[in-house]
């Protein structure tokens, strides 16, 4: 049965580097895919940042690769039309709640990160963040006019347990296949919705996961421990808001937002599969569209991620993942990480290589 895939490449570097991820699963095979599209390419076509057309689809697929959304082009668009309206109506309608972020430190790379060597050589943590609720979705929001003049914009957090459980089961899961700790970030000093966030994520792991080690910590303190000792976590599960702050702060450890990928899952259904939409984390980065500068290794990872979890592939994900690695120990880069002495490339040939590293390990 041929595993079905919606291709939303977006905007910025999206198209350029969702067609070298063309050309790897066309490699490997078996997939139907299709494209659509989304952020400010849809609504230069429909006038909205993600069509109806387009939602059933992702609502069809097996699976969702998106490339990255939005640009000063869309910038002063109304709040309900911006580009990323569109990305933030496939989370919610898909309720794709548990957003994986690994921070990984490709050997090869270690020296590429503004900290020193020593303390991100061997990072591996992976950021558990919360994305179909809290201040993202709260309600009430909106902006409005006060009697004296003044204007109002309010945003809620809000959680409710459930919604806290769902996403800490993925955290802890996730954590038994790794180093077993996780830890669970809020400002509970600050915030009801964190000191409930604390509460419910303590009890589950006394109910169901007690080989897993559980920690707690404030958000400030994790941002500051982030750039401080990053190698001291393993799992970070946190909600929507920090957890896009922390993930972009986590990021950053290895070096380039250029080589990391992204799952964004929803709950388990009745055979065991998920919703699921992979993207790299980085953006749009318009200052370089269209000009094969852009690292698609980001979005070639996040595929890897869809073969993993979504198709239970791990041999081409273990492919594609070691074929990156001898990419990057070959000294072929793009310009984000590239140093003195290696060959710099462009996103074309970064394809091209990745491709070539592929069949010299499958013995092609
Ligand atoms: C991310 C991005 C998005 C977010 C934007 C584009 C809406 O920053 O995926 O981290 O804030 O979630
Ligand atoms: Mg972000």
């Amino acid at each position: 049965m041929s595993k079905s895939v919606l291709i939303l490449p977006g905007d910025g570097i999206g198209p350029e580097v969702m067609a070298q991820v063309r050309r790897l699963l066309d490699r490997i095979g078996g997939f139907s895919l299709s494209e659509g599209l989304v952020g400010g390419a849809a609504y230069d076509v429909h006038g909205t940042p993600l069509a109806d057309d387009t939602m059933a689809q992702a609502l069809k697929a097996d699976a969702v690769l998106l490339g990255a959304v939005g640009g000063p082009k869309w910038d002063s668009l109304p709040f309900a039309d911006k580009p990323e309206r569109g990305l933030l109506r496939l989370r919610k309608d898909m309720e794709l709640f548990a957003n994986l972020r690994p921070a990984l430190v490709f050997d090869a790379l270690a020296g590429a990160s503004t900290l020193k060597t020593d303390l991100v050589r061997g990072l591996d943590l992976m950021i558990v963040r919360e994305l179909t609720g809290g201040v993202y979705f709260g309600e009430p929001r909106g902006i409005e006019d006060l009697p004296n003049g003044e204007r109002r914009g309010i945003n809620t957090q809000v959680y409710t347990t459930s919604e806290i459980v769902r996403v800490a089961r993925v955290a802890f899961e996730l954590a038994r296949k790794r180093d077993s700790r996780v830890c669970s970030v809020e400002k509970a000093n600050v915030m009801e919705s964190g000191v409930l966030w604390r509460e419910e994520i303590t009890k589950l792991r006394e109910a169901d996961y007690t080989d897993v080690a559980l920690s707690h910590m404030y958000a400030d303190n994790c941002a500051m421990q982030l750039v401080r000792a990053p190698k001291q976590f393993d799992v970070i599960v946190t909600d929507n808001l920090f957890g896009d702050l922390l993930s972009d702060c986590a990021a950053m450890l290895t070096g380039s937002l250029g080589m990391l990928p992204s799952a964004s899952l929803g709950a388990e259904d009745a055979n065991g599969s998920r919703k699921a939409l992979y993207e790299p984390v980085h953006g749009s980065a318009p200052d370089i569209a269209g000009q094969d500068k852009a690292n698609p290794m980001a979005c070639i990872l996040s595929a890897s991620m869809m073969l993993r979890y979504s198709f239970d592939m791990a041999a081409e994900a273990d492919l594609i993942d070691a074929a990156c690695q001898d990419v990057l120990n070959a000294g072929i880069r793009t310009g984000d990480i590239v140093e003195s002495g290696m060959t710099p490339v462009g996103t074309v040939a970064m394809g091209d290589a990745v491709l070539a590293a592929m069949d010299k390990r499958s013995g092609g």
